[in-house]
């Protein structure tokens, strides 16, 4: 019987391999493990319990200020034991976190083949995202056989030659997740104290925008909820410390912005649906947020998901503080370019992409 073992550390890795780890567990033609690295530990463990999934191999690595060599370094050694206990016949990494770039070095080191999900994502630039974008085309040199969540990610492989015959498009997992979260009649608290305003959700925690990027993202969205007075902006922050710091000087006892601790899986995808659009410079709720026809402010200069600029759900506005300013108020004001936004077309996927991999996975059994 073939055996697949799952490695991820992030929370964002584990919503997009929660209903991957799921899929492969009901089916009888294979074994499914799973090991996290605990890259993160809170944020990790509040998806695994929402899930209820219990990992077979936890390496519990994670530091408070950990740098990028602390994350690779750990999951690097502590990879080579598991995989040495293990032999898996396969080993599934998502994305392109610390995490999954160790992992899937570890299988290289080992001989064992690497399946990357959510592979061919790319900006072709090293340092946007930082350390991402390098970390996936390594996975992705490094992979044999290739999920790819678009037609657009598909033909970014085929241009670095990549083997045709190995890359299967899949959808994005993001919208898996969304089948097990969403719910119509979900209510919270929070949600609660902003009715009879317009809520906003904003998420911000990037390396790349660690600092003034940041903090001037932070001070467009003072700006905005200073001018109207029916905005309320909530704002779940990353446990990241230097997220923390800049979140509480600039945003801290601002009226009408909530800030609040990060929420688990199904609260923030039922936040995402109760609010009225999204400002956010992380990858995973661009997707999310497609799925829930809102409309999306990304805090980059670059993203590598183009298929959801072209498709109109997602706009770029950089970190600027005048330029995110402006585009706030527009989406908020613009009747118009609302409805186009919240209309366009999901290009992330169906809902059905863990039961495409597994399919494949499992294809030649
Ligand atoms: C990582 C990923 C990034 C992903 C992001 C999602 C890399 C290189 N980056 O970046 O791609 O978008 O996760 O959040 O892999 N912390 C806690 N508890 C937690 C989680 C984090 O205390 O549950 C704190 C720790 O102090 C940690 C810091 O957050 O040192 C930063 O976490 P880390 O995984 O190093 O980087 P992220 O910026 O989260």
């Amino acid at each position: 019987m073939k055996k697949i073992l799952l490695t991820f550390g992030t929370r964002p890795e584990a919503v997009k391999m929660a209903s991957l780890y799921l899929e492969l567990k009901s089916r009888s033609e294979c074994e499914t493990k799973l090991c996290v690295t605990a890259q993160h530990r809170e944020m990790l463990d509040q998806v695994l319990t929402a899930f209820g999934i219990t990992p077979d191999f936890d390496l519990n690595i994670m530091r408070e200020r950990q740098t990028l060599t602390d994350i690779v370094c750990n999951s690097l050694q502590g990879m080579e034991g598991v995989l040495d206990e293990y032999r898996p016949d396969l080993l599934l990494v998502h994305g392109d976190t610390g995490t999954a770039f160790a992992a899937s070095l570890a299988a290289f080191h080992k001989q064992i083949p690497v399946g990357h999900v959510e592979a061919g994502l790319r900006t072709w630039d090293k340092l946007a995202p930082y350390p991402e974008e390098v970390y996936r085309q390594v996975i992705d040199d490094i992979a044999d056989l290739y999920f790819a969540p678009t037609e657009h990610s598909r033909e970014n492989l085929l241009r670095e030659g990549k083997d045709p015959s190995k890359i299967i498009v899949t959808g994005n997992t993001e919208i898996d997740a969304l089948r097990y979260t969403v719910r119509e009649d979900y209510s919270h608290a929070v949600l609660e104290s902003v009715s009879g305003l317009t809520p906003v959700f904003m998420e911000c925690h990037r390396r790349e925008n660690l600092g003034e990027p940041m903090r001037s993202v932070f001070r467009a969205v003072k700006r905005f909820v200073g001018e109207f007075e029916d905005v309320a902006v909530i704002f779940p922050v990353h446990l990241n410390p230097a997220v923390r710091e800049a979140a509480d000087s600039e945003l801290g006892g601002v009226e009408r912005v909530t800030l609040i601790d990060p929420l688990e899986v199904t609260d923030c995808h039922n936040f995402m649906n109760k609010c009225y659009f999204i400002l956010t410079d992380s990858g995973g709720l661009q997707e999310g947020a497609a799925g829930l026809n809102k409309p999306v402010l990304v805090a980059r200069d670059v993203t590598e998901r183009p298929e959801g600029i072209t498709a109109g759900t997602l706009k770029l506005v950089g970190t600027n503080e005048q330029t995110v300013y402006e585009n706030l108020r527009e989406l908020f004001t613009n009747r118009e370019l609302y409805a186009n936004m919240s209309n366009a077309l999901n290009p992330f996927g169906d809902g059905f992409a863990s039961k495409r991999i597994a399919d494949a996975i499992l294809k030649d059994n």
